[in-house]
């Protein structure tokens, strides 16, 4: 489906970013690896993209900040010359309730998670330029639900959902088609952080969901795909939420 396509999925060295990456390579896509600390991470994601048949670069870049995020985009222009998809994958932050957030973890958490979004969009957009493409933000039901200690990072999703909206009308017109992935709880290294405190053992409520198991960093992946794919064209600026239909019920009641 992607033969020729070059996609950038940023934070792909390990865990929903790594799937999405590798799903976009197996249906033919040359792949940007981007990751932050993870070098060896990165690396074994390329490897294992490129023994798909396709290629891969690796770039390291916090996208929280703008020049290096700048660099990413000039690096990924030189080397390919366009860009037809752009997943914004990366997240960062700190456990902290909103009594004790304070400017240095807001800033940390709103820059990788949601300014990155909107400026790797207006980069991408550009290279672009012609021929249309794809940008997909990858959220949470954190934006909405309210979860102990993800004040920040449940703001800052809520912040990219609502770029989300008005990028996908801003965009429509050149062709580019701006959309969104919210998950529920997956096993990720940082999903696990999170669903610690108080929430262990076999009926914690994430372990299940109407549908009768937990979402997988595939089944988002699979999703991403679709967006990215041309049955697609004609959804503009939506949230798809992918959560086996968990945030419908009332918590808990699944196990009881
Ligand atoms: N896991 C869940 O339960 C869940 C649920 C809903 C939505 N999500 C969303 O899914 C996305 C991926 O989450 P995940 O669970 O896969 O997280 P993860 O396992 O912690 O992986 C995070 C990825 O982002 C990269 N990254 C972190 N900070 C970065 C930065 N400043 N610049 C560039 N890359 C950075 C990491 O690279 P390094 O390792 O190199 O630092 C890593 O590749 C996030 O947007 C998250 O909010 C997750």
């Amino acid at each position: 489906m992607f033969e020729g396509k070059v996609a950038l999925v940023t934070g792909s060295s390990r865990g929903i970013g790594r799937e999405i990456a590798l799903r976009l390579a197996r249906e033919g896509a040359d792949i940007i690896v981007n990751y932050f600390r993870r070098r060896e991470a990165a690396e074994e994601t390329a490897r294992d993209i490129e023994k798909l048949g396709v290629k891969a670069a690796v770039i390291r870049a916090n996208v929280g900040e703008p020049e290096r995020l700048g660099e990413m985009f000039d690096a990924i222009s030189e080397r390919f010359g366009r860009l037809d998809i752009f997943v914004s994958n990366a997240a960062s932050g700190l456990p902290r309730s909103g009594f004790d957030l304070d400017e240095k973890v807001w800033g940390w958490t709103m820059d990788i998670n949601a300014r990155a979004f909107l400026l790797g969009a207006q980069r991408a957009a550009k290279l672009m330029e012609g021929r249309g493409g794809k940008i997909v933000a990858i959220s949470s039901l954190g934006s909405r639900l309210v979860w102990p200690g993800y004040t920040a990072i449940g703001v800052s999703k809520a912040t990219l959902e609502a770029l989300v909206r008005y990028l996908g009308v801003e965009m429509a017109p050149q062709d580019i088609c701006v959309n969104g992935v919210a998950a529920s709880f997956i096993p990720t290294e940082v999903g696990l952080s999170y669903a610690g405190s108080g929430q262990e053992g076999e009926n914690a409520p994430w372990k299940t969901t109407p549908a009768g198991r937990m979402v997988s960093a595939e089944d988002v992946a699979g999703v991403v795909a679709f967006l990215c794919g041309d049955d697609s064209f004609m959804i503009r600026g939506q949230m798809i939420i992918v959560d086996g239909g968990f945030s419908l019920t009332p918590i808990g009641s699944l196990n009881g």
